[in-house]
């Protein structure tokens, strides 16, 4: 199936935030987009078993969640919290990699902003081809142009090197608790 064109998607953002030169340096048969709320149907939650454990919720469960993301106002990027994307193949219309950040508001820093960089994911036949550092580089816009100071994320050892290159550094710990 062709890929459905984002003027016909119900979308977690305007696509006017994703950057051109990300655009620019996708092969030509993907397409990178925020996330379309029947990207449930396209396999984004597929993509996402590539990272960790995936519970299908259904479509309704998986639909409320994408709206509970929405702002009151989706055209202005001020307000939007959670932005998550979609590279899509222009062929089969599958999401092929996804990845989010959501926007940290904080007291200190003169009330500043951080991005959070959550569940980046390729899916296996994809891995390699620089899916997941256009994933990374549309995600810092997206947090830099929501004002945030800076962008982090947690990973573990062997992805350091792939975060490295997508131009991050090694900073202070991860701590976890688990409910
Ligand atoms: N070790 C060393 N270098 C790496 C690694 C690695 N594990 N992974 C990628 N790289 C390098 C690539 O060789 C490439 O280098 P180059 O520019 O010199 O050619 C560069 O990093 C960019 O690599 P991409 O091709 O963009 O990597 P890919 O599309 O495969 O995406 C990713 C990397 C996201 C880690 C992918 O392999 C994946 O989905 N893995 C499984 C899920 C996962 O671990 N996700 C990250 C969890 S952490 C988080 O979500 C915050």
């Amino acid at each position: 199936m062709p890929m459905t064109p984002d003027s016909q998607l119900t979308l977690l953002f305007s696509p006017d935030l994703i950057p051109n030169s990300v655009r620019d340096a996708l092969p030509s048969d993907l397409h990178v987009r925020p996330l379309a709320v029947d990207d449930y149907h396209r396999g984004h939650l597929e993509v996402l078993k590539v990272l960790s454990v995936v519970n299908d919720p259904g479509f309704d469960a998986y639909r409320a969640h994408f709206e509970s993301m929405l702002p009151a106002n989706t055209s202005a990027s001020k307000g939007q919290t959670y932005y998550v994307i979609s590279i899509v193949s222009k062929q089969t219309d599958k999401v092929v990699a996804t990845g989010s950040v959501f926007i940290e508001r904080k007291f200190l820093r003169g009330l500043g902003s951080v991005g959070h960089i959550e569940d980046i994911a390729v899916s296996k036949d994809m891995q390699g081809k620089k899916l997941g550092l256009r994933v990374i580089q549309t995600l810092v816009a997206l947090s830099e142009k929501a004002g945030c100071y800076k962008t982090i994320l947690n990973c573990s050892d062997e992805n350091i090197p792939f975060y490295e290159k997508c131009g991050f550094k090694k900073k202070e710990n991860e701590m976890a608790k688990y409910a």
